[in-house]
């Protein structure tokens, strides 16, 4: 099959320093099925399982495809990258995914383990944030296990109001309002948290 790429949005891609690191943020690619593919099963099994909210011990292909095929509007996905010894190694992702009605997003992040509490989660949300609220979305949501603290405290951080689910139990829903970016403001401005609702 013959996979069309959408309108690559290169104005995304942006590069920073952690820990001495330099940090590629950027769109994912169709083929980057394999690097994602290799990103989840380097989780440890604590955090795959927060992740997808269940035990995933080998991320099922089909689920990689629809994660690294997107049209960069209703599903958007960045993945953060390191280089070691000429490689890629995929450190990071989080995505939005529009739900039927268009102006709520559900959004997920991931860090592997040993670029946690760095603030690259904290980065990509807000990147994520900034692009859906450019893109018209009004409203970004997520669920998260109740006993997951590190996204609980992420989300507080990252101005999400945090209510138990009704549904299901041990599941707790997050919510932000998003406000109208300002017109030509980009996602990769420092003043990230100038789009705070
Ligand atoms: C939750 C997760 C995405 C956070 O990623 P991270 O890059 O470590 O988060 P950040 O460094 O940006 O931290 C942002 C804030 O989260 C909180 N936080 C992060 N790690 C924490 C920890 N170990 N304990 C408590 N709070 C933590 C802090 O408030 C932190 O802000 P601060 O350090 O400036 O005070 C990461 O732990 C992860 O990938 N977990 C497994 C997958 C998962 O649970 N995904 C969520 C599904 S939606």
């Amino acid at each position: 099959m013959i996979y069309q790429i959408h309108r690559y949005p290169a104005e995304l891609i942006d590069v920073v320093s952690l820990s001495a690191e330099r940090i590629v943020i950027r769109p994912v690619l169709p083929q980057d099925e394999d690097l994602t593919s290799a990103f989840f099963r380097s989780l440890s099994p604590r955090s795959r399982h927060d992740r997808f909210m269940m035990s995933l011990r080998e991320p099922p292909r089909d689920l990689m495809r629809r994660f690294t095929q997107i049209d960069y509007r209703d599903h958007l996905a960045l993945v953060a990258e390191m280089f070691a010894n000429g490689r890629e190694i995929v450190i990071a992702e989080a995505r939005y995914v529009r739900k039927p009605d268009p102006t709520v997003a559900e959004f997920a992040v991931s860090v592997a383990e040993p670029w946690q509490g760095k603030g690259l989660a904290g980065l990509l949300l807000a990147k994520l944030v900034c692009r859906a609220a450019v893109l018209g979305v009004e409203r970004m949501v997520g669920e998260t296990l109740a006993s997951n603290a590190r996204m609980l405290a992420l989300a507080r951080k990252a101005q999400f109001t945090i209510r138990p689910s009704g549904e299901v139990r041990g599941v707790m829903l997050l919510q932000r309002e998003l406000s109208a970016p300002r017109v030509g403001q980009g996602c990769n401005a420092v003043d990230l948290d100038a789009l705070a609702a």
